[in-house]
């Protein structure tokens, strides 16, 4: 029977208790997300012969999850996820500055994001499965933010076997905001190292290139004919090493998906020939962050062990387009007293 367990998953530096919610589907699938960072912890999922696996990035303890060197394993990533070009940024004639925390940039909402909070967390009812919100306020000027931003980003493990995100936040003031979750997929469960004979298909004919720091020079570009191009499945490491840009090598970049924006359509579907385990990614976001662990250099040990060696697991970070508050063409990341930011994505599990 579908159900949520409740149990503690130990105590940051500071003190503070942190929950783990286990939520079980009527078909036996199993997500754990934690307060810390309203993070997946754990995914299992069948193969084709319905054995369970585990297909997302994590650690066996709370403090492995605490260090800023932590690659953001399955957290929700804000207030702006993604990164700001030189750390600043202008609204309503108000210059804002940030923390300035990757190169020249900053990334995933500065020193400490909302992956490196205590969340607040309810059981919440649904008919479609077993379901957590979590809440947390960001004070005004967080992070060098404006505004008091009221954020619940609610998990359900739907009985269609899919998890399903569903962001929702308000401010009092203009600010800007760019909500996504991090989780790193490998569907073989680990059980074949890196994701690059994992087979890609992205519902985008576009893309936004980057300069050397990961900014979008601001261009929207085709697709086709180019290493960028996964139209039609492909395999990840196909075409991988002809990527520009880097080291380190491989995808890291901003997806234009096809589809009106706010509305739910297919963003991504991802298969795994050996196991047979397939995700198929829908969201109501304009873009996908497609990242094929670029950074991941077997330095982290994650849960039974696992070294996460590079190109070891994929991220689809459903979300808007990076540095969007400096590029009038790309859809506004602005959020103003009275509107409500309401976005969700679902990743969803089947086997063929
Ligand atoms: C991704 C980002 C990468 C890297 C990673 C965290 O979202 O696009 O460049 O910073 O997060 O290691």
């Amino acid at each position: 029977m579908a159900n949520v367990q409740e149990s503690d998953f130990g105590k940051t530096k500071d003190g503070k208790a942190v929950k783990l919610f286990t939520l079980t589907n009527e078909h036996g699938l199993v997500a754990k997300v934690m307060t810390f960072g309203a993070t997946l912890v754990e995914m299992r999922v069948p193969d084709k012969n319905g054995k369970m696996g585990d297909v997302v990035c994590g650690f066996d303890k709370l403090v492995d999850y605490e260090p800023k060197s932590d690659p953001y394993f399955g957290a929700v990533v804000g207030r702006v996820g993604n990164r700001i070009a030189k750390g600043e940024f202008t609204l309503d004639g108000t210059t804002y500055h940030l923390a300035v925390n990757n190169g020249p940039n900053t990334l995933h909402g500065g020193n400490v994001g909302f992956d490196k909070h205590v969340w607040d967390a309810k059981i919440v009812q649904s008919h479609d499965g077993p379901s957590v919100a979590f809440h947390r306020v960001s004070p005004d000027m967080e992070e060098g933010f404006p505004g008091n931003l009221d954020v619940t980003v609610t998990y359900t493990l739907t009985n269609d076997n899919a998890v399903r995100l569903h962001y929702k936040a308000t401010t009092d003031k203009d600010t800007i905001l760019n909500l996504t979750n991090h989780s790193y997929w490998n569907l073989s469960a680990f059980e074949t190292p890196t994701i690059l004979d994992e087979v890609l298909m992205l519902n985008a004919d576009y893309y936004t290139p980057v300069d050397a720091t990961l900014i979008p020079t601001g261009e929207i570009l085709p697709v086709k004919g180019t290493v960028m191009d996964f139209t039609k499945p492909t395999p990840i490491g196909e075409r991988i090493e002809q990527v520009p840009g880097g080291p380190p090598t491989g995808y890291d970049h901003n997806y234009v998906l096809n589809g009106p924006d706010g509305k739910m359509k297919l963003c991504a579907r991802a298969y795994d020939p050996k196991s047979g385990r397939q995700m198929e990614v829908r969201t109501t976001q304009p873009g996908v962050q497609f990242y094929s662990g670029n950074f991941l250099d077997g330095t982290n040990t994650g849960k039974n062990g696992v070294k996460y060696v590079n190109h070891g697991a994929f991220c689809l970070e459903t979300q808007h387009y990076p540095d969007s508050i400096h590029q009038p063409k790309f859809p506004s990341s602005e959020l103003k007293p009275g509107q409500t930011f309401d976005e969700t994505t679902t990743y969803k599990f089947s086997t063929r």
